[in-house]
């Protein structure tokens, strides 16, 4: 066991950067955090300044451990989860970035990607990656910083440019340039990362025209992956887990065992169900991914991604300005008796899982002249919920082709799971049970997880499980008709604003 009891967990998001600082039981101690700026320099692109992600990162980390009155001699270690896919590439020796970080969000390489698609690539990279053809993930993404950077591509060939996603970007910056890494996680983001030989492939690689030198080393989701340098915060810590958000998540939610799923709701909204040591092939749209790598054997999940969710009541407020305060949806929805018709199908940015729709866009459809704010509140609410519905049918129906059950509930987490009437409304709309846990950070609960038992803070998998503790479950109450009346509506709206049918 560690002398030092705390683990500090970096979480690096769409919005924001995060620092909390945990004890042994797993509880928050401190907490800091940082909003950055956006930029969009055109339709549909979206960017991040990678210099802004690092200074917002070691200021969180101090502030975390100030919070929470203590020093760096009591962080035993220091786990890492982030935006997955946002595409960094920087320079190996200096450590400065080439060019902004694309963001997930991107979608400047969705011509790119339909004509790979129309190639007929899709069926290779299904099955090497687990992953759709998509402007989504980090491939394409990084080609394109190679041909729109001058002199990059030759650099990259060079071996003197590192590509990675936020997590090896921070790892190469917090260890003093000395480790270019990341996890299996996060390389099964990226398009170009065989998900059953857990190495990059160069078939992929050739395909998406991105030099091997540049890749980042693969290691388990809780490794030695470094130490920070001591001048950063006093002494030197050691990093010793990393994972994507999404994968940290289902790691905090303790979904251990085959058939347990959870649901995130930050920007987007990411379900990821447990599928064990078999990587399950969907024939639904959903993606195949590694949910954490330990000790060397691969736990996959299949993962059903929507684009938008939090996002969605962002433009409430700062787009159509009916709210001043996200947490003021809660009250609005209940103020209405229903959403009167009204539906938001929020494809702001396209439709991600199971339609896989760039080119679709966000519509609010049942308008009547006594619909108000609150109706347009609650089907902003209510959208997120008839998505997770869409994820969960299509993940179920791709795992009970070969397994029995899946768990008789759903784990959520993020901002929006702390909205009482949503997860009502989520578990009336499923059907199903949503289990609330005691602490909602669970992304940076997972990546303090995954550090902690590298670093001998955390005894096991189980120990980890058994701290896992319910706030609040949420039963299902909403009579049959009803459900599928209102689900039917949905999937009416979702048909209307798709482009491609
Ligand atoms: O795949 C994108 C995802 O990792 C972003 O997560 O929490 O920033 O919405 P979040």
């Amino acid at each position: 066991m560690s002398e030092a009891g705390h683990v500090l967990a970096i979480d690096q998001g769409t919005t924001s950067t995060r620092a909390i600082v945990f004890d042994r039981r797993g509880v928050p101690a401190g907490v800091a955090r940082r909003e950055f700026a956006q930029h969009y320099p055109a339709d549909g692109w979206v960017e991040h300044d990678p210099e802004d992600i690092w200074r917002d990162t070691v200021a969180v980390m101090w502030g975390a451990v100030d919070e929470a009155g203590l020093s760096a001699a009591d962080i035993a270690a220091i786990g890492i989860t982030n935006q997955r896919e946002t595409t960094v590439v920087w320079d190996r020796r200096t450590g400065e970035p080439v060019h902004r970080a694309i963001v997930w969000q991107d979608r400047r390489t969705s011509d790119l990607c339909r004509r790979l698609v129309e190639e007929g690539c899709g069926p290779l990279v299904r099955r090497k990656t687990g992953l759709l053809i998509d402007s989504y993930f980090s491939a394409t993404k990084i080609a394109w910083i190679l041909d729109h950077v001058p002199g990059a591509r030759e650099r990259a060939e060079r071996g003197e440019l590192c590509f990675g996603t936020i997590d090896s970007f921070l790892l190469h910056r917090l260890t003093g340039g000395r480790v270019h890494a990341t996890d299996a996680t996060n390389a099964s983001r990226s398009m170009v990362f065989d998900i059953h030989r857990q190495d990059w492939d160069d078939e992929l690689l050739a395909l998406f025209r991105i030099p091997r030198a540049m890749m980042p080393e693969v290691l388990d989701s809780s490794a030695e992956f470094g130490a920070t340098e001591p001048d950063l915060l006093g002494r030197a810590i050691p990093i010793t887990g990393i994972a994507g958000d999404q994968q940290a998540a289902t790691f905090g939610q303790a979904c251990f065992e085959p058939g347990m799923v959870k649901s995130t709701y930050g920007t987007g909204c990411f379900a990821l169900l447990n599928t064990g040591g078999e990587p399950v092939e969907s024939r639904s749209n959903m993606l195949t991914t590694v949910a954490y790598r330990l000790d060397g054997r691969t736990t996959y999940a299949l993962e059903g991604s929507i684009f938008i969710a939090g996002a969605a009541i962002k433009w409430l407020r700062d787009g159509l300005g009916i709210i001043t305060h996200a947490s003021q949806t809660d009250d609005m929805a209940t103020r209405v008796p229903d959403s009167h018709g009204v539906y938001l199908v929020p494809a702001f940015v396209g439709l991600g899982a199971p339609h896989w729709d760039p080119e679709a866009r966000a519509a609010i459809f049942g308008l009547t002249l006594d619909a108000g704010p609150a109706h347009i509140a609650r089907a902003a609410l209510e959208a997120v919920a008839f998505q997770t519905r869409d994820l969960r049918d299509a993940m179920v129906s791709d795992w009970s082709a070969a397994h029995t059950a899946t768990s008789d509930a759903l784990r959520v987490d993020g901002g929006m799971a702390a909205n009482d009437w949503l997860c009502q409304f989520l578990a009336d709309v499923l059907d199903l049970p949503v289990e609330r846990p005691a602490v909602i950070e669970t992304t940076a609960l997972g990546a303090a997880g995954l550090a902690g038992l590298k670093a001998g803070v955390y005894r096991d998998q189980a120990a980890l499980a058994g701290a896992w503790r319910c706030d609040r479950r949420f039963e299902p109450r909403m009579d049959t008709a009803k459900r599928a009346r209102l689900y039917d509506g949905w999937l009416d709206a979702v048909r209307r604003v798709r482009r491609e049918r």
